[in-house]
């Protein structure tokens, strides 16, 4: 393979032919070697938004899939969204598809025939589910506005069903002080659809997760405070209930980067997310004390992982070359529906 300097080499001959052509959004949840060449690091949400600004007719995404389509949604039909890797899916994403909700739609609805239920759809979802929610008269959100998305919600239906994340949708619920009001809908399990709990309740959970964040335990939080007196705990809300009940702060990858920003000199922050953010955060401030929540378990997103360096080096020499690889590309008539649901999402 090359070798990294060789990488960056290669990469920037060919982003000197794509000059102004070329933008590179990176997900904080990408190694060093890639968010180094990134034009602007940040959150699913920030950098769709960053998409939508730039007028390069091509965007290099490193994230995930879902990130991807949502670029691709909201900037203009003649730019063009590359991920370096087509094996870059969320697996969270992969646990509510367009298809088996519609089917559980049927089931959900028919629990409660006289309410009117509102479907949410975390940003981590593809743009068919985002399109079925703008459909049944739902929107999209993301960790940082979730609450506001249910109190849209529900001032205009009875009931809100979210998908895909439980955990999110819980720690949201709790928020709102809606704890006692939350009834879980299993998709794979016969026993995990209760239709007399879809009636009594009023938030409706779909039974999906992250497969890294939900390896957070409150032992992790406990040993981090007994190792460090002064530690503060920041974790995603994706992670369990009973972990961000312990933390002190939960909040989305953008207020995880804040808070470590805010913190002073030699404050300790244990940070409960995803590996590679922890420590671009103790490189970005070497004046705060930045340790991973798990210690030595890699919390490491296999997803985001994909996107390899070499990827990225052949994406940028083949756009340089003329060929547009691994393109982005949603269907309009489901583009146009999603669309509608960001929309909504930024109302709120
Ligand atoms: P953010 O929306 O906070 O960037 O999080 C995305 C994600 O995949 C969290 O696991
Ligand atoms: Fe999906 Fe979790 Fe990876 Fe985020 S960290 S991209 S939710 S698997």
């Amino acid at each position: 393979g090359l070798s990294e300097t060789e990488r960056t080499e290669r990469i920037a001959a060919a982003r000197e032919e794509l000059g102004e052509d070329v933008i590179v959004l990176g997900h904080n949840y990408q190694r060093r070697e890639i968010v180094e060449h990134a034009d602007f690091i940040g959150d699913s949400y920030e950098l769709s938004k960053r998409a939508a600004e730039a007028d390069a007719p091509y965007v290099v995404f490193c994230g995930v899939t879902f990130m991807a389509e949502s670029a691709d949604i909201i900037t203009d039909d003649d730019q063009t969204v590359i991920l370096p890797s087509m094996e870059a899916s969320c697996p969270m994403a992969g646990m509510a598809e367009a298809l088996q909700v519609d089917a559980a739609w049927a089931e959900i609805t028919s629990s409660a025939p006289d309410a009117n239920i509102i479907p949410i759809t975390y940003m981590n979802s593809y743009a068919d589910l985002k399109a079925f929610c703008a459909q049944q008269g739902g929107l999209v959100c993301t960790s940082s506005n979730a609450h506001h998305a249910f109190e849209w919600a529900l001032e205009r239906g009875d009931k809100v069903l979210f998908l895909p994340d439980k955990h999110l949708g819980e720690n949201t619920a709790y928020r709102l002080g809606m704890e006692d009001a939350i009834a879980e809908w299993d998709p794979w399990d016969p026993e995990g659809k209760d239709t007399d709990e879809v009636a009594q309740s009023d938030i409706i959970l779909w039974d999906g997760y992250c497969q890294v964040h939900e390896r957070f335990r409150v032992e992790h939080i406990e040993q981090v405070r007994a190792e460090y007196s002064d530690a503060n705990v920041i974790v995603h809300p994706e992670c369990r209930r009973e972990v961000v009940e312990a933390a002190d702060v939960a909040g989305s990858t953008s207020t995880i980067c804040d808070t470590v920003a805010n913190a002073e000199p030699g404050e300790t922050w244990a940070i409960g997310t995803e590996i590679h953010l922890t420590n671009h955060l103790q490189r970005w401030h070497p004046d705060v004390n930045v340790v991973p929540l798990c210690g030595d378990a890699c919390m490491d997103c296999n997803a985001m992982r994909q996107v390899d360096p070499n990827y990225l080096t052949w994406v940028f020499e083949e756009l340089a070359a003329g060929r547009e690889r691994n393109v982005i590309s949603v269907a309009p008539e489901e583009k146009e529906l999603a669309q509608i649901a960001l929309d909504r999402m930024l109302e709120v």
